[in-house]
């Protein structure tokens, strides 16, 4: 059974790796699908600002490329120099909600590393989705 604090880690190591000069924030993202794998991202800032992708886009992205298709749970870690809260920005729940399941957990982390957690129906009520579900 993956834990919290193992995507906490895997959220973190993964931040380390972003490229993100021209904000200085620096988040990363790990995904523990149905399967049980874990697929994890970072934000790739780009010189055209709007080119940008943030974190939690990456993760799916991997995950789809890798056969998965259900996010059982997705830890999300940012900050500049600290860590701090990091809700994920309108898009990423609309593209978390792409792949969620009634279970679907968001886990954001406080500075100190405690999680709190989200069903992402509380954090994007009323989401877009087309009835086919796009299979
Ligand atoms: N960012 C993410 O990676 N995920 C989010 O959900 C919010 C914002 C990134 C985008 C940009 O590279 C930096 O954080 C500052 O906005």
């Amino acid at each position: 059974m993956t834990s919290d604090k193992e995507l906490f880690d895997r959220a973190v190591a993964v931040r380390a790796q972003a490229h993100a000069g021209y904000s200085g924030f620096k988040v990363g993202a790990a995904i523990l699908d149905a399967d049980g794998a874990i697929w994890i991202g970072c934000n790739v800032e780009n010189a055209a600002y709007p080119l940008g992708a943030c974190a939690e886009a990456g993760a799916i992205s991997a995950m789809v490329a890798g056969g998965g298709r259900r996010i059982r749970r997705i830890a999300i870690v940012g900050g500049r120099d600290e860590l701090e809260k990091c809700p994920p920005c309108g898009g990423c729940r609309q593209r978390i909600a792409e792949f969620a399941t009634p279970e679907t957990r968001v886990v954001l982390f406080e500075s100190s590393g405690e999680p709190c957690e989200f069903e992402i129906g509380a954090l994007l009520p009323l989401s877009f989705a087309l009835r086919d579900g796009g299979q």
